[in-house]
């Protein structure tokens, strides 16, 4: 079957459903009628809008008793990675076994299996390794040998040798999302941040180096990738390739401060390599109190975000930029405005009374 025919019944396996992206794009999917997703991961998620299947992929067999059956299954976005906080280097091994055991699972079942989509990311550059030429274009070398990405790519190019099914891939970077139930989100992390600073009557310190601070840095606006998966996965140009998708519009944080500064009506502070972990590690109490001064909900300061991920991502000292032409010349059009994604993001988490 083309890829390109929209009108043929699908099915659309969703592995890791309860993840950043993987909630994203299930969503997503189940509002354009034809995709029919079907999400998996070790949890349920509570009032999924589809049918949701708890497997362990790092257990074969419990992937065969589960997944063994779903002959009706055409699409598979594998959005899936191991436990991990977010900046430390995840098992190669255990990352790949659970594709693998999916992959064999479903191989077996699925005889209508059309395409196969990997969530990947801009590590595979080797963003956090090295300085390394910019823009990053999607025939770049991998510059990150012990990422998960590299071998993943390479079981599901080997695995689609010969077979009637197309595979591509997203390098998407920094997810971005309006979400109050999700920590690793640097808007919210930002947020909570400026609120403590405004109320001790600081300005706004960037809390990282001089160099992180003039550097480019990218974000990914996950419904953007999320209808991007659905574009990869749809036409016929894009079986068998891999694509950059970010917002489009590079920013350093030295463009970025500014912008946060004036949303929260404080001063700009220079750059002085602390870090968010460490600023918020004596502050509960003072969260408590600004809660409750501002009848915002009860929120628990080590929890609502996670601190360390926003120093890693803040840790890297040399531009990060990925080039977008390839998803523009083979139809992906979809740009970003990344300041108004982090003022409506903002606004977003003001509404939801999560910062004053
Ligand atoms: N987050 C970012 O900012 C970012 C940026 C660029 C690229 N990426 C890439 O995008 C991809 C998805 O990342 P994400 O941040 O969306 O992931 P995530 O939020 O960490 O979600 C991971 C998903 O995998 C599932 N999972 C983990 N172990 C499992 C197992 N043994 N069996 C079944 N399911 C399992 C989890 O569900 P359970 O825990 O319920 O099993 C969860 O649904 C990754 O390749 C990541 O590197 C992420």
């Amino acid at each position: 079957m083309h890829p390109a025919d929209t009108t043929a019944p699908r099915k659309t396996l969703i592995a890791g459903a309860t993840g950043q992206i993987g909630s994203s794009v299930g969503q997503y999917l189940s509002e354009q009628g034809n995709w029919h997703p079907v999400g998996l991961s070790r949890r349920a998620i509570a009032n999924a809008p589809y049918p949701m299947i708890a497997v362990d992929l790092n257990d074969p067999s419990d992937c065969q008793a589960k997944l063994g059956g779903l002959h009706d299954i055409t699409h598979l976005v594998y959005a899936a990675r191991f436990n991990h906080w977010g900046g430390e280097l995840e098992s190669v091994d255990t990352n790949l076994a659970m594709l693998t055991n999916l992959l064999d699972a479903l191989e077996s079942a699925a005889h209508n299996l059309q395409h196969v989509h990997l969530v990947h990311g801009t590590k595979y550059y080797g963003h956090t390794v090295s300085k390394r030429p910019t823009p990053y274009r999607e025939d770049d070398p991998c510059g990150n040998p012990g990422s998960f990405y590299l071998p993943q790519q390479q079981l599901v190019q080997a695995r689609q040798a010969g077979r009637d099914w197309s595979w591509s891939l997203s390098r998407p970077h920094a997810f971005c999302n309006n979400r109050t139930d999700e920590p690793r989100n640097l808007i919210l992390i930002v947020a909570i941040y400026a609120s403590l600073l405004k109320e001790m009557g600081l300005p706004l310190v960037y809390p990282g180096t001089a160099h992180s601070y003039a550097a480019k840095t990218q974000f990914s606006w996950l419904p953007t990738l999320s209808r991007s998966i659905a574009w990869m996965m749809s036409q016929p140009q894009c079986a068998n390739q891999a694509y950059n998708i970010v917002n489009g519009d590079p920013k350093s944080w030295a463009e970025l401060w500014p912008v946060i500064a004036d949303y929260f009506g404080m001063a700009l502070g220079p750059p002085d390599a602390s870090a968010f972990a460490g600023f918020v590690a004596d502050k509960s109490p003072l969260w408590h109190a600004i809660t409750t001064k501002y009848n915002l909900r009860a929120t628990d300061l080590s929890s609502i975000a996670q601190w360390p991920y926003g120093d890693y991502v803040l840790s890297v000292q040399w531009d990060v930029v990925s080039d977008m032409d390839k998803a523009l010349r083979d139809g992906f059009a979809e740009r970003v405005d990344s300041e108004k994604m982090w003022t409506d993001g903002f606004d977003y988490f003001r509404a939801q009374r999560i910062i004053p």
